[in-house]
């Protein structure tokens, strides 16, 4: 198990990260005024009333009353815990997780692995320098100088031990090698001789990288028409192709606010379409395309197209990739497929045509339910009975595939329609079997304990927005506000009066701690960001209802909020000067009484009664 993640790091992550490029990657955002605004992604509405705000680096709905940090936005919309939220956001920032306490055992061999295989990387790369053939084949292919840079693209010398004898001089740097599989054990040892040899022998390299751009493995293609024409590293422990893409890393390179990702079959579609400039595709490894691979690829965008060659091998794969997306497909979620002309792949097709000639392909790519109509219509003619009858039980094991939900319904009314059956009769038809019964719970970011409030504390919070008065609010939580939004004046506040504080009890004030609290750490750190303290605390019971005093807007501007503090925090004081005084005088009075107060205590209560 990998430590905690460092608040500092977190910290690190909120200052860096705009919450404004996060979300609107994700959420249409117009400009309004300072802030930003949307339909909300968390409920349906009509009318925008989620709002961020660069300044506070704060999200928040009006309708919902969702709210959050870049990093909340992500666990939110994605759906990500939040250690995975983080990864997510630091790979977006080109940062690596630090874990405390240095990481797990497991995690630091494998970071000694990725690190051999990035100083083999940067072999091959010069190796590549050296070799004019490899680098008149890449010319050749139309790859220029930075590209060959961004990918790390490099050459495998032809050559049985280079690899081996540079970065296997000792025994634990052969294991280490061999369980890269950059190295391969000979079948039969010749005696004296190295039992050893590189598998990667006069090939063009690719490195595999993961999204932080750390090497994995490699691709290597031959120069000629050798067989076989890619060689890949094998499934390792940190390699598993049916899970990394090819091209993450140089997506996120590309900075892009990422609308959509195009998955294409090979190194060099994804290559040569990044030089162009079509900077979000990515490849899977030589295998079909995964349900994981789209799980990855739904964290990042909510659209996927997936272009495919026009021969018969392209169409095959095409039909593996829709049986894999199936489970994957649900509202909100895009899935398209791209033909291109036969003979043609995304590499060539964007070396002739350019970007937006190919581009403007990518708009007629094909929905996934028109993809899977086509397809069952080529092999069931729907004209008469017996072919709808096929056509229904072709549908059938596809539509089992697809998770309940709304788009489930939908594509079920399509194939419905198809065969002129209404979508309810086909439904039965369908699940006459095994239906279980129940529905599975449809993905619903609105449930939970985060569900929206009632209309009354919708209007409210507008009212307090468009400068209504906060006048109802004890004066603590004005207090606990004003900090909120201006934490660099809990810096200005006298010694005296934080002494003062220190001496309120929960009793005489509820929530004096949380106040003290916020007080004594943001003097403590008067730089942080109140979307990093809120980062900080997000586990404590406090923290959603300090999110929703940070959404509200105020009127006042620093200055005025330095004045205000002081002034709120000497009526909490007062308060409690009077709230004690009363408690003693009920004392004293109770003594009198019953005749048992001591001289001393006469005294103090005729003074009271002079003080009034
Ligand atoms: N592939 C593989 N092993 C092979 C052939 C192909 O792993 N023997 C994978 C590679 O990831 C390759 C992809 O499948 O990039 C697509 O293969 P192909 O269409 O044959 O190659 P291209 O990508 O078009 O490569 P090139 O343009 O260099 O010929
Ligand atoms: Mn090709």
């Amino acid at each position: 198990m990998a430590g905690r993640i460092p608040q500092t790091f977190i910290d690190e992550l909120i200052a860096r990260a705009d919450i404004v490029e996060i979300v609107g990657s994700r959420v249409p955002l117009k400009k309004a005024g300072r802030e930003y605004k949307a339909c909300c992604p968390f409920h349906d509405e009509k009318t925008a009333s989620f709002w961020v705000s660069p300044d506070k680096q704060f999200y928040h709905c009006f309708g919902c009353g969702a709210h959050g940090t870049a990093l909340g936005f992500l666990m939110q919309f994605e759906q990500l815990p939040f250690p995975e939220a983080v990864e997510e956001l630091a790979g977006r920032l080109g940062l690596e997780v630090p874990h405390e306490g240095g990481n797990a055992p497991a995690q630091r061999g494998q970071e000694e692995l990725t690190d051999l295989l990035g100083r083999v990387a940067g072999f091959y790369q010069e190796c590549l320098q050296s070799n004019p053939r490899a680098r008149a084949y890449l010319q050749g292919r139309g790859l220029e100088g930075a590209t060959l840079e961004r990918f790390r693209i490099g050459y495998a010398p032809d050559a049985w031990n280079e690899v081996l004898r540079r970065f296997g001089a000792t025994e634990a740097a052969r294991k280490a090698l061999q369980s890269t599989g950059l190295i391969i054990e000979r079948e039969t040892p010749r005696p004296g001789s190295e039992p050893f040899y590189d598998r990667f022998r006069d090939r063009i390299m690719f490195p595999i990288r993961d999204p932080r751009g750390r090497v994995l493995g490699f691709g290597g293609r031959v120069l000629d028409g050798g067989e076989p024409k890619y060689l890949n590293s094998p499934e390792t422990e940190l390699f598993h192709k049916g899970h990394e893409l090819y091209g993450l890393h140089e997506i996120r390179l590309a900075r892009t606010s990422l609308q959509r990702l195009l998955f294409v079959e090979g190194y060099m579609d994804v290559v040569r379409l990044h030089q162009a400039g079509v900077a979000y595709a990515a490849a899977t490894l030589g295998t079909a395309t995964t349900p994981e691979h789209l799980r990855r690829a739904f964290r990042l965008v909510s659209e996927v197209v997936f272009a495919f060659d026009g021969d018969r091998a392209g169409r095959a794969a095409a039909w593996r990739a829709l049986q894999n997306a199936l489970p994957e497909a649900r509202e909100g979620r895009e899935l398209r497929f791209l033909f291109l002309p036969d003979g043609e792949d995304p590499d060539s097709l964007v070396g002739r045509e350019g970007r937006a000639a190919f581009e403007a392909r990518l708009a007629t790519a094909l929905p996934l339910s028109e993809y899977l109509i086509a397809q069952l219509r080529d092999q069931a003619d729907v004209s008469h009975a017996d072919g709808r009858a096929r056509f229904v039980a072709l549908a059938r094991p596809l539509l089992a595939k697809v998770p309940q939900g709304v788009y489930l319904e939908l594509l079920r009314g399509r194939v419905a329609e198809e065969i002129g059956l209404n979508s309810e009769r086909l439904r039965e038809l369908l699940e006459d079997t095994s239906d279980p019964g129940y529905a599975a719970p449809a993905h619903d970011a609105r449930g939970g304990a985060d569900s929206p409030r009632g209309m009354n504390a919708e209007r409210a919070a507008r009212a307090r927005r468009s400068g209504g008065s906060s006048g109802r609010r004890s004066i603590l939580t004005q207090a606990i506000q004003l900090l909120l939004h201006f934490p660099a004046v809990a810096a200005t506040l006298t010694p005296a009066a934080c002494a003062t504080l220190e001496t309120i009890s929960e009793q005489e004030i509820a929530g004096i701690g949380t106040l003290r609290e916020l007080l004594a750490a943001m003097r403590a750190h008067p730089a942080r960001s109140t979307a990093q303290w809120l980062e900080e605390w997000r586990e404590r019971p406090e923290a959603r209802r300090l999110g929703e005093l940070f959404s509200e807007a105020t009127l006042l501007d620093a200055a005025q909020a330095r004045t205000e503090l002081a002034g709120l925090v000497e009526g909490l004081i007062e308060q409690v000067r009077v709230g004690r005084g009363a408690r003693r005088y009920d004392e004293l009075l109770a003594r009198v009484n019953a005749r048992t107060a001591s001289a001393a205590e006469l005294q103090e209560f005729q003074q009271l009664l002079k003080d009034g």
